[in-house]
């Protein structure tokens, strides 16, 4: 079965083709993030707009670079939500015309689901069930995961979610968006020692988590430094940051391990990216003898390779589950 997966929810137009006994055949994405930096994040109606723009020449880029003709698809899945409503209706409308003009039937994927299983998509897969903690820019969730549509909720965020806060507390910092990556960087040169940041809910007997205090932390933080901050303060805010929200990541998701009784842990989603929240985890998994996996390093953001992949594996377990009716809820 080749699979079309479109993705159009944020800042990130991607297309792919994924085949169920060859794998991934091509994908093409096209960021935006150079086109909302100079307004500090995702301007919604510019998003939308883009994805527009993008859409159509990324199509040709997979079928051209794949080979693949495009009645030999055998379906099309999109990412149905959540995320921008403007930027999902693109995709939405995209795949839903193209289907009705081949006469395919199409799918819709719920975002966090790509992000769930892209690490499926890595050579060395994880075999399941295994605890999944899935980090992006809108969502913290930890998972339990028994295959293909069995997912338990074990816990999340109960306001930003990690990604967000990485970007709030960059931004505090006045660096470039998206902050994540930039903050991350900037932390490599920070002295541990100069700023202790909380760690919320660390120890909770649950597995929620709250990242806005935290983020708080960091403004008063900032507040009390004389201004401008020296690029010294900023690099060891930018360390006592990260090391506060790595910590409470890596001490949940052994919580989840062990109370589960599960030995594999899977990360999901932009934050899966960072160095330090992956050195981590695998230093405390080693110790316990549980395996990590991790996405592709350019499958752990917004991507269409884990929309196609997600929605081959849905209708491989379901093939009702395409509809050949045209309509979508976001
Ligand atoms: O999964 P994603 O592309 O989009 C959503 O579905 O939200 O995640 C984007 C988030 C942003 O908040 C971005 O700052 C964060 O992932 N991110 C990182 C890194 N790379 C991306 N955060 C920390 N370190 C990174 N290296
Ligand atoms: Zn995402």
């Amino acid at each position: 079965m080749i699979v079309l997966g479109v993705e159009s929810s944020c800042d990130e137009t991607g297309l792919a083709l994924y085949d169920t006994q060859k794998g991934l055949l091509a994908h093409a994405l096209h960021s935006q993030i150079a086109m909302h930096q100079e307004y500090g994040g995702v301007v919604p109606e510019l998003a939308s707009r883009d994805h527009i723009r993008r859409t159509l020449p990324l199509l040709e880029q997979v079928f051209a670079e794949s080979g693949v003709q495009r009645e030999a698809i055998d379906a099309i899945a999109f990412t149905q939500g959540p995320g921008l409503a403007g930027a999902l209706l693109v995709g939405a409308s995209f795949a839903n015309g193209l289907a009705m003009a081949l006469n395919k039937p199409v799918i819709g994927v719920h975002h966090l689901e790509g992000h769930l299983l892209s690490p499926l998509l890595a050579s060395n897969p994880p075999s399941f069930p295994f605890v999944a903690l899935l980090v992006s820019g809108g969502h913290t969730q930890l998972m339990r995961v028994d295959g293909v549509g069995q997912y338990t909720l074990l816990g999340e965020t109960l306001d930003d979610a990690a990604g967000e806060a990485f970007d709030k507390s960059a931004k505090l910092l006045g660096l470039p968006y998206p902050g994540g990556p930039a903050i991350s960087q900037l932390a490599e040169q920070g002295n541990p020692d100069s700023f202790q940041f909380p760690r919320p809910m660390m120890h909770s007997k649950d597995f929620q988590f709250s990242f806005s205090g935290l983020k708080t932390a960091v403004l008063t933080a900032v507040k009390a430094q004389p201004e401008p901050l020296s690029d010294t303060v900023k690099a060891d805010i930018a360390r006592g940051f990260v090391d506060a929200i790595v910590e409470v990541l890596v001490h949940k998701c052994m919580k989840a391990l062990k109370e589960t009784g599960l030995q594999r842990l899977v990360i999901a989603g932009g934050v899966g990216a960072n160095r330090q929240l992956r050195n981590a985890l695998n230093t405390a998994a080693a110790r316990r003898k549980y395996q990590v996996f991790y996405p592709e390093l350019e499958f752990c953001t917004d991507n269409g390779a884990m929309i196609a992949f997600a929605g081959a594996m849905r209708l491989q377990s379901d093939p009702t589950l395409a509809r050949s009716e045209y309509g979508f809820n976001v």
